[in-house]
């Protein structure tokens, strides 16, 4: 017999981020921070997990848009490993069921974002292996739960077990059983929230998420303050927000969370720069936007390398797109989060 379970898992973007780890083996963050995923999103791995006593004994594979994978990493591992560890606790419960735990493992995964389009895949890669191989398994486990589990694949994959507004709270444990993801709110709670993604270079990333923020986290004198005081205040604010569809509120956090953010980048010795002139041009269009509109209507923010995020209020799609008409002569064009791709052709 081969068993097989397939899912999918979103992209998620922070908006509070994390950058930072109190322990790198097991990804625990030294600050809290918090997603957004919307329901349009089309950005997705959608992985299939099977097992078999047919398959050849003792190698576990992983094939990521058709291409082998190597699965020895402590990463992927670990996820194997937990994953493993609670299928056993089942089939010692109940003889009945069949022996999975001890079965090779092949995983299928594919993304339906070009890989080169320099978004973040990980966190989308690993919180879709934990799932496929949580239902593989049958596993009785909520979206929380296995958030411990893809932490350990890649930090900011626990958020994306779940889509809309999630939080993943730093928590205290040295073994990291409290460092979870929580739905702060669902997609639909805030039906006129839209995204875009400008997407200013596919090129891959220059320095790591992983190397970069240990590197912070070592060098920054301005990292502790953001991670102790900054980022606290920020998450219950970003909280609030949501619950209150309070936009301005969310966009004023948003950005400046994103500032705070390469502002320790550009604090870290040697300095790492993600953001470039596109990048500015488009933090420039987002200040227009705002100021035209005589309120805060548009907030960016940028992880790890060049490509924005803006989310905007449904209201002022207009606007957005006109602003961005120009930043757009400088890309490779954008996705929309929302949907469809939206003026990839206007370049
Ligand atoms: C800037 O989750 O990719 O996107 O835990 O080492 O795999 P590892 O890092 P990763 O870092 C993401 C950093 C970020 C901010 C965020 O997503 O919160």
């Amino acid at each position: 017999t081969v068993y097989r379970a397939s899912t999918t898992a979103p992209v998620n973007i922070a908006v509070i981020k994390y950058w930072g780890k109190r322990d790198p083996k097991l990804n625990l963050p030294t600050n809290s921070s918090l997603s957004v995923t919307l329901a349009q999103s089309d950005l997705r791995t959608h992985t299939t997990a099977a097992c078999s006593t047919l398959f050849p004994a003792g190698q576990d594979t992983l094939l990521l848009n058709g291409a082998a994978q190597d699965v020895s990493g402590a990463r992927t591992q670990a996820c194997f490993r937990e994953l493993r560890a609670l299928r056993e606790a089942l089939e010692a419960q109940d003889p009945q069921l069949p022996k999975l735990a001890q079965q090779p493992l092949r995983i299928v995964s594919e993304n339906n974002f070009p890989t080169a389009a320099g978004l973040a895949s990980s966190a989308a890669g690993f919180a879709a292996l934990v799932r496929a191989i949580a239902d593989l398994y049958q596993l009785p486990a909520t979206p929380t739960e296995l958030s411990r589990i893809a932490r350990q694949g890649s930090g900011s994959a626990c958020r994306s077990l779940f889509g809309g507004y999630v939080a993943w709270e730093k928590g205290t444990a040295a073994d990291g059983s409290d460092s979870l993801a929580y739905e702060v709110a669902p997609a639909s709670h805030w039906p006129d929230m839209r995204a875009l993604i400008l997407v200013v270079s596919a090129a891959k990333k220059g320095v790591s998420s992983t190397t970069g923020m240990q590197a912070t986290v070592a060098t920054s004198s301005l990292f502790a303050a953001r991670a102790n005081d900054t980022v606290p205040a920020r998450m219950r604010d970003m909280a609030s927000a949501i619950k209150a569809k309070d936009f301005a509120a969310f966009a004023d956090l948003t950005m400046k969370d994103s500032n705070s953010f390469h502002a320790c980048c550009l604090d870290t010795s040697p300095p790492i720069f993600y953001m470039n002139d596109v990048s500015r041009a488009a933090v420039r269009a987002v200040e227009a936007i705002n100021a035209a509109a005589g309120k805060t209507v548009a907030a960016y923010t940028f992880d790890a390398g060049p490509n924005a995020v803006v989310y905007y209020a449904a209201e002022h799609e207009a606007a957005v797109a006109g602003a961005f008409k120009a930043v757009l002569a400088g890309t490779e064009g954008w996705s929309g989060a929302r949907g469809e791709a939206v003026a990839a052709d206007e370049k």
